[in-house]
């Protein structure tokens, strides 16, 4: 739709928020609000320009592909959007203006906006919203024709326009002509001396310009997030819309309140998931998966029918079908495990690879390991990868069987097929099919107690 720019104000620092971050680069749903504004608008137009002040670098790093400008003093509402005017030169179309902080707003309710504003040939439209408690919001005064009369900011509003319930939202779609030239005349004369783009509104409406309003079915899509608690709160209607969308497709989950799951993961029907369990980033789980509580699952696969028993953490890393996982392990930084492996109660796994069907059942740490197939990894047992300098990698090759409490001083090779007897630091490598026994012998002595008490 080339007659149809965004513009998105997101210059503002967050007083309200009580942080030092820019309010957009606060996330809800595993996302920050600008990323969530700037998905939005993709699907309206590709043409995007962000209004920047504070943390303007940090938004910039978060949002490729867009245009942005910089509103070095943040004078108000209006003020940004007149800063913006150098990027509309000679443009006649529409521009649909965005605050950066309404995230629930979906495609769908942008793009019939679009189409009300272009149908009742406005100049300008507001999306706007009944709300049961209109709480700080604008308020919108519409005339007996039902077009729009003017807005009303709630800190300048008599009791009278208080009690109007129609909000607005901060979403409005103006031609340019008659947006820039209007924006010239408003004044800062307001209970918070700003520049408000609101008023735009009302000196369109007193032009006798067509300004239309148009009511979002879903009230909820327009919350605006000021505070920490309005970002809790739009937090946990993401979640439970993410949940709502993976349970119409077919995942249990026992517990949606207690869930976190991110907008990006994807779970295959059937998969089973507990109380207070954790999933975040582009997230990847099979079907029939079991996911036990307080585990946490980021930017990871879990393949089909895997259990992951209560408390484990795993980070950036690819787990196959069938394995059993837990309690308590940790899989972290680039960790591969093959289908029907079993990882056990304080595990630790680091940029290591686990065969299928290999075993670490209890209390080890592998890190820069490569372990083949059908390896057999005893309680205890440890990579010394580290040598205060540089880590060393370790390499167990398929069918090996590592005895409980040996640890392997890497570099290192464990052949194919090969025994490592319990107890054992192994500085060499062991060829295939061999047994190493690497500890002190044990010496008995008889008697000794006996003779130490006639001492
Ligand atoms: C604004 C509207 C209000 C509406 C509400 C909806 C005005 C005067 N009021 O109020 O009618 O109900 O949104 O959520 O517009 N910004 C800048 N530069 C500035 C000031 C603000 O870029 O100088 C950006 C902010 O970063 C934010 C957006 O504009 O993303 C809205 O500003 P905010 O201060 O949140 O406006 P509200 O008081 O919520
Ligand atoms: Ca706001």
């Amino acid at each position: 739709m080339d007659d149809l720019q965004v513009l998105i104000l997101a210059a503002g620092k967050s007083t309200r928020m009580k942080s030092k971050y820019a309010k957009v680069l606060h996330r809800v749903g595993g996302r920050t609000l600008i990323e969530h504004l700037v998905r939005a608008a993709r699907n309206v137009t590709n043409d995007i320009s962000i209004v920047i002040g504070h943390s303007g670098d940090a938004v910039r790093a978060v949002v490729p592909d867009v245009k942005f400008i910089e509103q070095k003093e943040q004078l108000g509402t209006g003020h940004a959007v007149l800063v913006a005017r150098e990027n509309f030169l000679g443009y006649s179309g529409n521009v649909l203006v965005m605050p950066g902080d309404v995230p629930l707003i979906s495609s769908q309710t942008l793009s019939s906006f679009v189409r009300f504003h272009r149908e009742g040939g406005f100049q300008a439209s507001v999306l706007t919203a009944d709300l049961e408690n209109p709480a700080a919001y604008g308020r919108i005064v519409r005339q007996k024709n039902d077009e729009v009369l003017s807005i009303v900011e709630q800190r300048d509003a008599t009791p009278e326009i208080l009690k109007i319930h129609e909000i607005n939202s901060g979403v409005y779609i103006f031609r340019a002509a008659p947006l820039f030239e209007s924006l010239s005349k408003i004044r800062n004369e307001n209970a918070q001396r700003e520049y408000y783009l609101t008023d735009v509104i009302g000196i369109l409406a007193a032009q006798k310009q067509k300004v239309g309003a148009s009511k979002a079915q879903l009230a909820e899509e327009v919350l605006g997030i000021n505070t920490r608690a309005e970002l809790a709160a739009v937090d946990r209607i993401m979640r439970r819309q993410t949940c709502e969308r993976l349970m119409e497709a077919g995942v249990t989950i026992i517990d949606p309140g207690s869930t976190y799951i991110d907008a990006d993961v994807e779970i295959a029907p059937d998969t089973v998931i507990y109380p207070a369990v954790q999933i975040y980033g582009p997230t990847v789980i099979g079907e029939d998966v079991t996911i036990h509580s307080f585990s946490r699952i980021t930017n990871s696969k879990i393949g089909a029918r895997t259990t992951v028993l209560e408390g484990c953490v795993v980070n950036n890393s690819s787990v196959g079908e069938d394995v059993s996982l837990g309690p308590f392990s940790h899989l972290r930084f680039d960790v591969t495990v093959g289908d029907k492996a079993k990882i056990g109660n304080f595990v630790e796994l680091k940029k290591t690879d686990l065969g299928a069907g290999s075993k670490s059942q209890h209390l080890a740490y592998l890190g820069d390991a490569t372990i083949g197939k059908d390896v057999n990894i005893g309680a205890g047992v440890i990579t010394c990868n580290y040598d205060g300098f540089k880590k060393h990698p370790t390499v167990i090759e398929d069918g090996a069987f590592v005895g409980t409490d040996s640890q392997l001083i890497a570099p290192v090779r464990i052949g194919k097929d090969a025994y490592v007897a319990a107890g054992s630091s192994i500085t060499d490598d062991v060829p295939p099919e061999s047994l190493a026994i690497a500890r002190g012998r044990q010496v008995v002595k008889d008697g000794w107690v006996k003779q130490k008490r006639k001492k």
